[in-house]
Protein backbone atom coordinates (compact mmCIF):
# COMPACT_ATOMS: atom_id res chain seq x y z
CA UNK A 1 0.00 0.00 0.00
CA UNK A 2 0.88 3.78 -0.81
CA UNK A 3 2.19 5.98 1.85
CA UNK A 4 0.66 9.23 0.89
CA UNK A 5 0.49 12.57 2.30
CA UNK A 6 -2.87 14.68 2.98
CA UNK A 7 -3.96 18.24 3.99
CA UNK A 8 -6.00 18.57 6.79
CA UNK A 9 -7.76 21.50 8.24
CA UNK A 10 -9.90 21.78 11.82
CA UNK A 11 -12.07 24.81 10.68
CA UNK A 12 -12.91 27.49 12.58
CA UNK A 13 -16.10 25.99 13.88
CA UNK A 14 -13.98 23.13 15.82
CA UNK A 15 -11.75 25.00 16.99
CA UNK A 16 -13.87 27.47 18.69
CA UNK A 17 -15.38 24.18 20.26
CA UNK A 18 -12.21 22.86 21.64
CA UNK A 19 -11.99 19.71 19.88
CA UNK A 20 -8.75 20.00 18.16
CA UNK A 21 -7.40 17.27 20.52
CA UNK A 22 -10.30 14.37 19.61
CA UNK A 23 -10.05 15.24 16.11
CA UNK A 24 -5.88 14.98 16.16
CA UNK A 25 -6.66 12.08 17.88
CA UNK A 26 -8.67 10.37 15.75
CA UNK A 27 -6.49 10.58 12.70
CA UNK A 28 -3.51 9.76 15.25
CA UNK A 29 -5.68 6.24 16.22
CA UNK A 30 -6.79 5.34 12.33
CA UNK A 31 -2.65 5.55 11.95
CA UNK A 32 -2.28 8.90 10.49
CA UNK A 33 0.86 10.81 11.19
CA UNK A 34 0.91 14.74 12.26
CA UNK A 35 4.16 15.81 9.70
CA UNK A 36 2.99 19.23 9.48
CA UNK A 37 0.96 21.21 11.80
CA UNK A 38 0.38 25.30 12.52
CA UNK A 39 -2.49 27.03 14.41
CA UNK A 40 -3.11 30.22 11.97
CA UNK A 41 -5.53 32.95 11.30
CA UNK A 42 -6.05 32.60 7.41
CA UNK A 43 -6.17 36.02 5.82
CA UNK A 44 -9.22 36.70 2.97
CA UNK A 45 -6.11 36.07 0.34
CA UNK A 46 -5.05 32.80 1.65
CA UNK A 47 -8.40 31.47 1.99
CA UNK A 48 -9.71 32.86 -1.32
CA UNK A 49 -6.41 30.96 -3.05
CA UNK A 50 -6.95 27.77 -1.06
CA UNK A 51 -10.76 27.41 -2.28
CA UNK A 52 -9.56 28.64 -5.83
CA UNK A 53 -11.67 25.93 -7.52
CA UNK A 54 -14.78 26.88 -5.73
CA UNK A 55 -14.66 30.39 -6.38
CA UNK A 56 -17.65 30.62 -8.74
CA UNK A 57 -19.57 28.63 -6.54
CA UNK A 58 -23.11 30.50 -4.46
CA UNK A 59 -21.31 29.49 -1.86
CA UNK A 60 -17.94 30.59 -2.11
CA UNK A 61 -17.88 34.31 -0.45
CA UNK A 62 -20.13 32.63 2.59
CA UNK A 63 -17.11 29.79 2.87
CA UNK A 64 -13.76 32.47 2.46
CA UNK A 65 -15.63 34.41 5.67
CA UNK A 66 -16.34 31.47 7.71
CA UNK A 67 -12.76 30.32 7.10
CA UNK A 68 -11.41 33.63 8.03
CA UNK A 69 -14.14 33.88 11.21
CA UNK A 70 -11.27 32.53 13.55
CA UNK A 71 -7.67 30.66 13.86
CA UNK A 72 -7.82 27.33 12.20
CA UNK A 73 -5.14 24.05 12.86
CA UNK A 74 -3.41 22.96 9.13
CA UNK A 75 -1.72 19.64 9.22
CA UNK A 76 -0.19 17.43 7.07
CA UNK A 77 -0.80 13.95 7.16
CA UNK A 78 0.60 10.89 6.27
CA UNK A 79 -0.05 7.30 6.29
CA UNK A 80 -0.97 4.70 4.21
CA UNK A 81 -3.62 5.50 2.02
CA UNK A 82 -3.84 9.06 3.84
CA UNK A 83 -5.95 10.58 1.37
CA UNK A 84 -8.81 8.23 1.68
CA UNK A 85 -8.58 7.45 5.07
CA UNK A 86 -9.02 11.12 6.02
CA UNK A 87 -12.12 11.97 4.00
CA UNK A 88 -13.52 8.50 5.67
CA UNK A 89 -12.98 9.39 9.10
CA UNK A 90 -14.32 13.02 8.02
CA UNK A 91 -17.37 11.88 6.85
CA UNK A 92 -19.75 13.68 4.09
CA UNK A 93 -19.83 17.14 3.22
CA UNK A 94 -23.20 17.71 4.83
CA UNK A 95 -22.66 16.68 8.14
CA UNK A 96 -26.86 15.46 8.25
CA UNK A 97 -25.75 13.33 5.60
CA UNK A 98 -21.98 11.94 7.48
CA UNK A 99 -22.56 8.58 8.50
CA UNK A 100 -22.46 7.88 12.21
CA UNK A 101 -18.94 8.07 14.12
CA UNK A 102 -17.53 10.50 11.47
CA UNK A 103 -15.34 13.86 12.39
CA UNK A 104 -18.43 15.72 10.37
CA UNK A 105 -21.11 13.58 12.31
CA UNK A 106 -19.95 13.95 15.83
CA UNK A 107 -18.79 17.85 15.74
CA UNK A 108 -20.43 19.76 12.83
CA UNK A 109 -23.12 21.80 12.74
CA UNK A 110 -23.94 22.37 8.79
CA UNK A 111 -23.02 22.08 5.76
CA UNK A 112 -20.73 25.68 5.79
CA UNK A 113 -19.46 24.86 9.27
CA UNK A 114 -18.49 21.65 8.68
CA UNK A 115 -15.27 21.09 11.07
CA UNK A 116 -12.64 20.11 8.76
CA UNK A 117 -11.20 20.04 5.56
CA UNK A 118 -9.43 16.96 3.38
CA UNK A 119 -7.80 16.94 0.58
CA UNK A 120 -9.83 14.77 -2.12
CA UNK A 121 -7.43 13.32 -4.66
CA UNK A 122 -3.34 12.93 -4.91
CA UNK A 123 -3.40 16.36 -7.06
CA UNK A 124 -5.67 18.36 -4.49
CA UNK A 125 -3.66 16.92 -1.64
CA UNK A 126 0.33 17.55 -3.70
CA UNK A 127 -1.51 21.77 -4.47
CA UNK A 128 -2.29 21.95 -0.97
CA UNK A 129 0.42 21.06 1.16
CA UNK A 130 2.55 23.10 -0.78
CA UNK A 131 0.11 25.85 -0.37
CA UNK A 132 0.99 25.98 3.23
CA UNK A 133 4.47 24.11 3.76
CA UNK A 134 6.56 24.71 0.82
CA UNK A 135 10.21 25.00 2.53
P1 LIG B 1 -16.49 20.59 -1.18
O1 LIG B 1 -15.10 20.55 -1.69
O2 LIG B 1 -17.60 20.21 -2.10
O3 LIG B 1 -16.65 19.65 0.13
P2 LIG B 1 -15.54 18.92 1.05
O4 LIG B 1 -15.13 19.92 2.09
O5 LIG B 1 -16.27 17.75 1.65
O6 LIG B 1 -14.41 18.50 0.16
O7 LIG B 1 -16.81 22.03 -0.61
C1 LIG B 1 -15.84 22.76 0.10
C2 LIG B 1 -16.51 23.44 1.26
O8 LIG B 1 -17.45 24.40 0.78
C3 LIG B 1 -17.34 22.53 2.16
O9 LIG B 1 -16.55 21.83 3.11
C4 LIG B 1 -18.28 23.52 2.80
C5 LIG B 1 -18.53 24.51 1.69
N1 LIG B 1 -19.80 24.22 0.99
C6 LIG B 1 -20.94 24.95 1.32
O10 LIG B 1 -20.89 25.83 2.18
N2 LIG B 1 -22.11 24.68 0.66
C7 LIG B 1 -22.19 23.71 -0.28
O11 LIG B 1 -23.30 23.49 -0.85
C8 LIG B 1 -21.04 22.95 -0.61
C9 LIG B 1 -21.07 21.86 -1.65
C10 LIG B 1 -19.85 23.24 0.06
MG1 LIG C 1 -13.36 19.52 -1.28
Amino acid sequence: MAIERTLSIIKPDAVAKNVIGEIVSRFEKSGLKVVEMQLKQLTKEEAEGFYAEHKERPFFADLVGFMISGPVVVQALEGENAILTNRELMGATNPKEAAAGTIRADFAESIDANAVHGSDSAESAAREIAYFFSK
